[in-house]
């Protein structure tokens, strides 16, 4: 009876054990906030301008009208500056060692994105509008508070200098600037405009977007319907 008692006692003890641990499991699932991912349409492969014109046109737009970019336009212009178009995951523009340590975000009216390459999408990071701390980040340029949506590149210098060490911070930094150009040569090409932001606090805008501390903040881009 004394042994059929302790018996008993165990396999109640083991129950509430296993549904405590389920409902800690339960919790932590339920404390991470949803991650929502949104396709983006294939981005076109032709346009109506050729590559002379686009460059020929391209100069620093930093007023914009009040019209939105449509999901078709942002989907193109992140694609243009990192999109996959290579069965191995090579990219629209270079990148050293192809270690690809740039990540592209862009800030609209409706929240903050984060481009995901990999199946051409991007990550709904927050819901708010943040170009106001943007632009305030930004030295109050009017360019990015004006901007239907601002593109923001930032780089994980850490996956380039796993093979270059010092010398990584360089190709980071070309790498910047190959995909701001892509994007705002793709920007020319869909009649809009844009100017590539270099003065900014680095740790505004980091904190302003939240960005995880590895992402480090390169370049702003305003982009939307000039205003000429
Ligand atoms: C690295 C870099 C940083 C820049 N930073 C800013 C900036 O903070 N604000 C701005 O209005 N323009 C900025 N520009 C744009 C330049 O002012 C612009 O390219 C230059 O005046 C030439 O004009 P264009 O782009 O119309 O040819 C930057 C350009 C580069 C390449």
């Amino acid at each position: 009876m004394k042994r059929m008692w302790k018996a008993l006692s165990r396999l109640i003890l083991a129950a509430s054990l296993l549904m405590g641990c389920t409902a800690r499991v339960e919790e932590r699932i339920g404390a991470s906030p949803p991650v929502e991912d949104i396709p983006l349409p294939t981005p076109a492969l032709q346009g109506t301008m050729s590559l002379e014109e686009t460059l020929a046109l391209r100069h620093s737009v930093r007023s914009f009208t009040g019209d939105p970019l449509t999901l078709v336009e942002i989907g193109q212009l992140l694609w243009a500056a990192q999109g996959i178009t290579r069965d191995w995951g090579g990219r629209t523009a270079p990148s050293a060692g192809a270690l690809y340590p740039l990540e592209v975000y862009v800030a609209t009216a409706e929240g903050l994105y984060h481009y995901m390459p990999q199946g051409h999408k991007v990550r709904v990071e927050s819901t708010a509008d943040l170009r106001e701390a943007l632009w305030t980040a930004g030295l109050k340029q009017d360019a990015i508070r004006q901007a239907p949506a601002v593109f923001v590149i930032t780089a994980v210098y850490a996956r380039t200098e796993s093979k270059y060490g010092a010398r990584a911070e360089r190709y980071v930094e070309l790498e910047a600037g190959h995909a701001a150009q892509n994007l705002l040569l793709q920007a020319v090409a869909l009649g809009l405009g844009g100017v590539p932001i270099g003065a900014f606090h680095d740790d505004q805008v980091q904190s302003a977007l939240s960005l995880p501390s590895d992402h480090a903040p390169l370049y702003l881009i305003p982009v939307g319907h000039p205003q000429e």
